[in-house]
């Protein structure tokens, strides 16, 4: 798999957003200043939200896609960011991408969001499908986290967040290869917290509740989105945004105390009785 790094005419300075701004002669640091992202799948969805939450918050952020051109233009928008084209599924690209990416400047952060979304009633799921499913949840979460590990450790710890979901705690029609990947990721999290907790690296994961991205979509319909809108007590979806915030207060300071969880983003869908 081709595996290629592209500066996208970006200068590796702050964002443009937020940090080191100005504001009544205080110079305001954003909450991930000086700290460098590696975010997979970040070319579109929740990923490139999380990608342009972090860079607004002074973070450096790498781009990886197996998707080149969603890669370089998601870049494009982001100050700073540098867009990686590879597939997370590859064991040696995914490496060769992160230690480019550790050498510029060192890791601080790993965001394991890549998925293969497929939606289908298990009879009708062929193996093929199923094996990509898994590549990309499973085998993609392991070897990005393997590769990013001594780089994270080498800076004195750090971060890394899992893309899980909330389809792991309730029935979803035709998703129980999607839903038993998630599910992994859970138990993988905390193993990989207590493992990697000496090493002074915090391990998490967000599980977002539904959300309208070009993946989800391709397997929720607009009467099903409509539904799980109107089954959360705030009447809400939540958004990418919203997972990017969450993605940064994990990552910063302020959830220094945190390894270990899932945090559930769902505006209550999980908890939400009959009406
Ligand atoms: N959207 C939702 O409703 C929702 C809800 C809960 C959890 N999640 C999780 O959030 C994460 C992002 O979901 P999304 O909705 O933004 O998905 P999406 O399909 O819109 O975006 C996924 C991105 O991953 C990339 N990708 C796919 N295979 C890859 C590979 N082998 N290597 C590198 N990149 C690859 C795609 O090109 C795409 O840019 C996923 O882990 C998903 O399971 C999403």
């Amino acid at each position: 798999m081709k595996q290629t790094k592209d500066a996208v005419d970006k200068e590796q300075s702050a964002p443009e957003c937020c940090p080191d701004t100005k504001q009544n002669g205080d110079v305001q640091m954003g909450k991930l200043q000086g700290k460098r992202a590696f975010i997979t799948g970040a070319g579109r969805g929740i990923g490139k939200d999380i990608a342009a939450k972090m860079a607004s918050e002074g973070a450096v952020v790498a781009i990886a896609d197996i998707d080149g051109d969603l890669a370089k233009s998601a870049a494009g928008e982001i100050l700073g960011a540098v867009a990686f084209t590879v597939d997370v599924s590859n064991r040696k690209a995914v490496t060769a991408a992160i230690d480019s990416f550790a050498a510029d400047g060192g890791l601080d952060i790993l965001v394991n969001n890549a998925v293969y979304f497929n939606y289908a009633p298990l009879v009708e799921m062929t193996e093929e499908i199923v094996d990509k499913m898994l590549n990309v949840g499973i085998k993609g979460t392991i070897w990005s986290t393997q590769a990013a590990t001594p780089h994270i450790a080498a800076q004195g710890g750090g971060t890394m967040i899992n893309l899980s979901s909330i389809a792991v705690s309730v029935g979803i029609a035709r998703a129980a290869v999607y839903t038993s990947i998630k599910g992994a990721v859970d138990a993988f999290t905390r193993q990989q917290a207590d493992e990697l907790g000496p090493l002074k690296i915090r391990v998490n994961a967000l599980a977002p509740g539904p959300i309208v991205t070009p993946g989800a979509s391709s397997v929720i319909n607009a009467e099903n989105w409509e539904k799980r809108k109107n089954m959360s007590p705030l009447g809400r979806l939540v958004t990418g945004e919203e997972i990017g915030a969450a993605a940064v207060f994990l990552a910063s300071e302020d959830g220094r105390g945190i390894t270990g969880v899932t945090l559930k983003l769902d505006s209550g869908l999980t908890i939400s009785g009959p009406k």
